[in-house]
Order: structure tokens, then sequence, then C-alpha cells
């Protein structure tokens, strides 16, 4: 998962992501708190990466090369069958300072998200792909 993220493609290749992982409960249990709701996910995570990122090395793509590096990692949890989450914590309620004290992450770097990661509880079934949106696509 890790080597995936940091193969993550960046806007000028400016690689502006720190991850923090841990498998610390000191430090997963507390991030359940970090928002009113869509974080319970870390009561029973076994890990978490989450994801910072210096803006200032970056010309307003952080939000994008931070998302691109999630995604791989959402993409290499599934391939080892791992469940994997996305919590969001940029501007949401008092996540980000939250997220900041608890990983010691340097007040200049902006945290996008923490991803939890444990053993499924449950098989989801696939997409059907007869119900896709394709009314999205347009081709022009
Ligand atoms: C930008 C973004 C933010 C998200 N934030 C949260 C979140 O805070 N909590 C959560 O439980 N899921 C979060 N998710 C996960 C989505 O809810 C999930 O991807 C969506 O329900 C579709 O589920 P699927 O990926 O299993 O199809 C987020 C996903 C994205 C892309």
């Amino acid at each position: 998962m890790l080597r995936c993220a940091l193969m993550s493609p960046s806007a000028k290749r400016t690689c502006p992501w720190e991850f923090y992982v841990t498998t610390d409960e000191a430090k997963l249990r507390p991030l359940s708190g970090c928002r009113t709701y869509g974080s319970k996910m870390f009561d029973t995570a076994t890990a978490a990466i989450v994801i910072a990122l210096d803006s200032t090395l970056c010309d307003n793509t952080w939000m994008a090369d931070g998302a691109i590096a999630a995604e791989n990692i959402l993409l290499a949890a599934a391939e080892q069958g791992i469940g994997a989450c996305w919590c969001h914590v940029h501007e949401r309620e008092g996540a980000p300072e939250l997220t900041h004290r608890l990983f010691g992450i340097p007040e200049n770097l902006k945290v996008l998200c923490a991803i939890a990661l444990g053993y499924p509880a449950e098989e989801k079934s696939p997409y059907d792909l007869d119900k896709l949106k394709f009314d999205k696509v347009h081709y022009v």
C-alpha cells in the first residue's frame, strides 16, 4: 500500500504528501471522535494512514495530489483483501486539529484524510455494471 502511495503521480512530480502510519490503538481510537459522523470505523480499525500535504510545494494541486495517493492506497488495500475507508479530515469540524495533535503533524502540512484499514466485517456486492450512470458521460 505504501509503495503504491509513494508511486502516486503528483503535479510536476512535487510529491507534496507525507504519510503518517499507525497501528497504535491509543491513536486509532481517538480518531473515531474526530468527526460527529463518518469516522466511527476507527473504533475497530487495525491501522490508519493519515495523508498530509505541503501545499507550498505545489501550485494549488495539493488536494488532487493527496486524493490520488489516497485512491492508490484504497486500490492496493482492496487488491490485498484489506478493508479500507477514507475519512475526510480537511475542513471538517475539529478533525484537522485533533489529527495534527495525535500524529504530531507539523502545522505547515494540511491533513486531507485518514484512511482506516482493517479486516472487512462484511463482503459488499460489486457494482451492477448495467446500473452505472452512463448519462454522466457526454460524447460531444
Ligand atoms: C473525498 C471523499 C471523502 C470521503 N469521506 C468519508 C468519510 O469521512 N467517512 C466515510 O465513512 N466515508 C467517506 N468516504 C467514502 C465514501 O462514502 C464511499 O467511497 C462511498 O460511499 C462509495 O462507496 P464505495 O467506494 O464502497 O463504492 C469518502 C470518499 C471520498 C472520495
